[in-house]
């Protein structure tokens, strides 16, 4: 059965009921009808990605039938469709959703020839509805997340630095720079209200970290924010650049003004592959890497006067650095290859039925690796023994043996150009 078009008056009385239920200005939910068309128009804070499936999937859940008009990045425009999809009466007459991320225009969008049905209002009021609960209710982590951000949060991450073996130098330097000042805020500032004519931190607020491929820098912000007690959000740089190529600059700056929101004690903002924003040759990713690289050190600055934040970047090419962000590092924190002494202490983590004189052997022999080819190696070790039980059907676990760690390590040598 066809569902009757309600009147204006009644289809007024609705949105207007659930404008004011939802507190939105005038100016942010408009509706009109003009030239026999109904038009809604809401105007939104931010469209995040995934607002095109939700969009989709409330859509479906009050019509059957769409048809996708248009689909580009930042962009949906969908028509809904006859029930009977052979039916081409009246298609001019179907409600047409819109949204819209493009450049400033961020909105949904909502056009009916003739006057909606009830089960329309129905539709148009659910999404709505979810557009501003979006805007509204969500914490600044859920937010982040939205926006690509990875977050780790410290009751989820179990690494503390024990796991992080050898590299005492580094570890201690991180205790003094980063983990003592996350834990004790009010005694740095309690220093500096009295020693200073106007007050200003003096706790460091972004440390770079720098070393080869594999050393542990990752690693390393996940164990800060569990030892700290902090949430890290990790920003994987690269993934912007790529993914919201032309509004990558914009989506960084939102990352860092959602994060300057964020109650409680404040996190740590992780920007990872931090090179991928040194000078590109290509030209139009110059232009997106370069008004990134203008956000960054702007924010990395505008966060100094909070007080709990902190900025941690990690880069295998410190070199290709611009100087601009270089400078706005206060501690530069160098990750070597390990050391002999490291990789025994890696092995006691990684092999630690090895004897200490076959640690030490073994360790010689990796000399040059990197913490990652490290612990490949000894997992391969470990795989050929689980075959090797497995497809001769011994009865007793069997551990590799430190030739079955030499063989992985020879092998491993062999087939890579990295070791
Ligand atoms: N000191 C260490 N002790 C034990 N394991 C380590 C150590 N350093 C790194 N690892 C291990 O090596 C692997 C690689 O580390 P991670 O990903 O943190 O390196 P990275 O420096 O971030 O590398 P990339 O530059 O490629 O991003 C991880 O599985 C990590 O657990
Ligand atoms: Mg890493």
């Amino acid at each position: 059965m066809q569902e009757e078009p309600l009147a204006f008056g009644e289809i007024y009385r609705l949105l207007e009921q659930q404008r004011q239920n939802l507190r939105l200005k005038e100016n942010q939910l408009e509706f009109r009808h003009e030239k026999d068309e109904f038009s809604l128009l809401m105007h939104l804070d931010e469209v995040f990605p995934e607002d095109f499936l939700e969009l989709i999937s409330i859509a479906k859940r009050f019509k059957e039938n769409w048809r996708i008009h248009t689909y580009e990045k930042g962009y949906l425009s969908l028509q809904a469709l006859n029930n009977n999809l052979f039916s081409t009466e009246g298609l001019f007459e179907q409600i047409k959703i819109r949204l819209s991320a493009l450049g400033t225009e961020k909105q949904l969008e909502i056009r009916k020839r003739g006057n909606p049905t009830q089960s329309e209002i129905s539709l148009i009021n659910a999404l709505v509805r979810a557009f501003v609960a979006r805007k509204k209710n969500e914490n600044p982590l859920e937010q982040l997340r939205s926006a690509g951000c990875q977050i780790f949060l410290p009751q989820e991450t179990h690494l503390t630095l024990e796991d992080f073996a050898g590299y005492e130098e580094v570890k201690n330097q991180i205790m003094e720079t980063i983990i003592l000042p996350l834990l004790h805020p009010e005694v740095y500032d309690s220093i500096t209200h009295k020693t200073r004519r106007h007050f200003e931190t003096n706790r460091p607020r972004a440390v770079l970290f720098s070393g080869p491929p594999g050393v542990g820098k990752t690693t390393m912000a996940k164990i800060i924010g569990h030892e700290a007690s902090y949430p890290l959000v990790y920003v994987p740089l690269e993934n912007i650049l790529s993914a919201y190529y032309g509004e990558s600059s914009k989506r960084l700056a939102m990352i860092f003004d959602i994060a300057a929101q964020a109650p409680e004690k404040g996190l740590i903002i992780f920007l990872d592959e931090i090179d991928s924003l040194a000078p590109s040759r290509n030209e139009k990713l110059f232009e997106a890497t370069r008004r990134m690289l203008s956000v960054l050190l702007r924010k990395i600055e505008g966060l100094e006067s909070k007080t709990n934040y902190l900025t941690i970047g990690a880069t295998n090419r410190p070199q290709d650095l611009d100087p601009a962000l270089m400078s706005r590092f206060d501690t530069i924190l160098e990750f070597p290859l390990p050391a002999e002494d490291d990789i025994i202490a890696m092995l006691a983590l990684y092999a630690r039925h090895l004897t200490q004189s076959e640690k030490a052997h073994l360790a010689k022999k990796m000399l040059g690796l990197s913490p990652r080819a490290i612990k490949d190696i000894c997992k391969k070790a470990e795989r050929k023994k689980a075959r090797e039980i497995i497809l001769e059907q011994k009865q007793e676990i069997v551990l590799p043996q430190l030739q079955d760690y030499l063989q992985a390590l020879n092998s491993a040598r062999a087939n890579s150009s990295s070791f």
